[in-house]
């Protein structure tokens, strides 16, 4: 499962592990599971937030049917000792829709041997009387990264940065931008890609404590863990150190305009071991500081119903301005509900990929790196680095 609008990123994710999948309809995205598959995609998948595995699907028109085919699953497999099952219903079109008595009686027939905490999840859903049960072997939700702790105001839904990089097809040999970075989400999934570290570290999912675990097909995966790192903590002591004029190799760098922004974003990268590959700095976006290399700008300024449109018009064009000017080999993305925005910033960008986030309708816009010499469609002037960064988004 992952966020709808983040399928096709999904899916290309598990194509190149070599797991062939299809998107099966709005956050669905489909494949057959081996254990060794199921443990690896939960431990790799950068934009999926759950992956759970379907155990029954049956047609049920009232409770009597409903009782008769789930009394077929084999809850002993799926449901530990000291486990409470949860049941997380839909319904749509079916006669079957009361979530709390199709709870009970999935209760009833599932004999549970606990009733308290902890818990495993269960997701039912009833579309046209026709009823799936799948078992989450997740756990916490994948968009959950350990290391997240610090978060800002409007922190970026990690998978959601994940997919933003994987769209723009960001190369990770090249340098990567976030001025107005937050809580740091962009630069520190950027940094786990760079480093191939899995993105949610050494955490415990729930299929750990499925009874039909295999510890042999986790051993394999585990092992594949620790290569990556033992090769990033490898990298990082061969690394030389650089002085800052030395420092003109692809960069990871994470701008912002508030102090509490940068120390919080600083934690987060500690916390996943990836610190030392970021540069941050607190700056406002007109005095980004220029870079000749190639890379991608890649950020979500602010936007929202609370700030309106006028206030931010100003802003959108001093970053669409300041990339131009100042990192000219540099491909541009933004992530914004403002469609309008984005082509103040730069009349090349172009939606591509639409989702929901914090209650709005977002989109990525990109344009990949120009080539020397490009006439930008709608030219917004050049930097008056004399303005001041008035609009905040708070
Ligand atoms: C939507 S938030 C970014 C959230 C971030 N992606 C995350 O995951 O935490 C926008 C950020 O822009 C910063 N900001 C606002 N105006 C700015 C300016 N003029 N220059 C630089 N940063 C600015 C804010 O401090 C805020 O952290």
């Amino acid at each position: 499962m992952c966020t709808p609008g983040l399928e096709a990123v999904c899916h290309r994710e598990l194509e190149e592990m070599g797991i062939r999948s299809k998107k099966a309809g709005p956050g669905v995205v489909e494949f057959a599971v081996n254990a060794r598959n199921l443990y690896a995609a939960n431990v790799w998948l950068r934009t999926a937030s759950r992956i759970v595995v379907r155990i029954a699907t049956f047609r049920a028109t009232d409770f009597r049917h409903l009782q008769h085919h789930a009394m077929d699953i084999d809850w002993r497999h799926w449901l530990p000792d000291g486990f409470a099952p949860r049941f997380r219903i839909s319904s749509h079109e079916s006669k079957l829709y009361h979530t709390k008595a199709i709870a009970q009686r999935l209760h009833q027939v599932s004999m549970p041997p606990s009733l308290g905490e902890p818990e495993q999840l269960f997701v039912v859903r009833i579309e046209r009387n026709t009823v799936t049960i799948s078992v989450d072997s997740s756990g916490q939700g994948l968009h959950h990264r350990p290391w997240r702790t610090e978060l800002g105001e409007a922190p970026l839904r990690t998978t959601m940065a994940a997919a933003a990089l994987l769209l723009c097809d960001w190369d990770p040999a090249t340098s990567l931008v976030d001025p107005f970075c937050g809580s740091g989400t962009i630069p520190i999934e950027a940094a786990l890609i760079r480093r191939r570290l899995p993105p949610g570290g050494e955490r415990e999912f729930a299929f750990h404590h499925w009874p039909c675990f295999e510890p042999g097909a986790w051993a394999s995966v585990a092992g594949e863990v620790q290569q990556a790192w033992r090769s990033a903590l490898t990298d990082n002591e061969a690394a030389p150190v650089l002085t800052d004029d030395e420092h003109a190799g692809p960069g990871i760098v994470a701008t912002d305009r508030d102090d509490a922004m940068i120390a919080a974003a600083r934690a987060n990268a500690e916390a996943a071991e990836v610190a030392d590959l970021i540069d941050f700095e607190a700056r406002v976006v007109s005095h980004l500081r220029a870079r000749s290399d190639q890379g991608l700008v890649l950020t979500n300024p602010p936007y929202g119903r609370r700030l309106g449109t006028n206030r931010l018009v100003g802003l959108y064009r001093r970053l669409g301005a300041v990339v131009r000017e100042r990192l000219p080999g540099y491909g541009l993305a933004l992530i914004t509900s403002e469609g309008k925005l984005a082509r103040t910033a730069d009349g090349d960008l172009r939606p591509i990929a639409s989702f929901r986030h914090g209650g709005l309708p977002v989109r990525l816009h990109h344009r990949p790196a120009q080539p020397p010499g490009h006439q930008s469609v709608e030219s917004s002037g050049s930097l008056d680095t004399t303005q001041l960064d008035t609009v905040t988004d708070r």
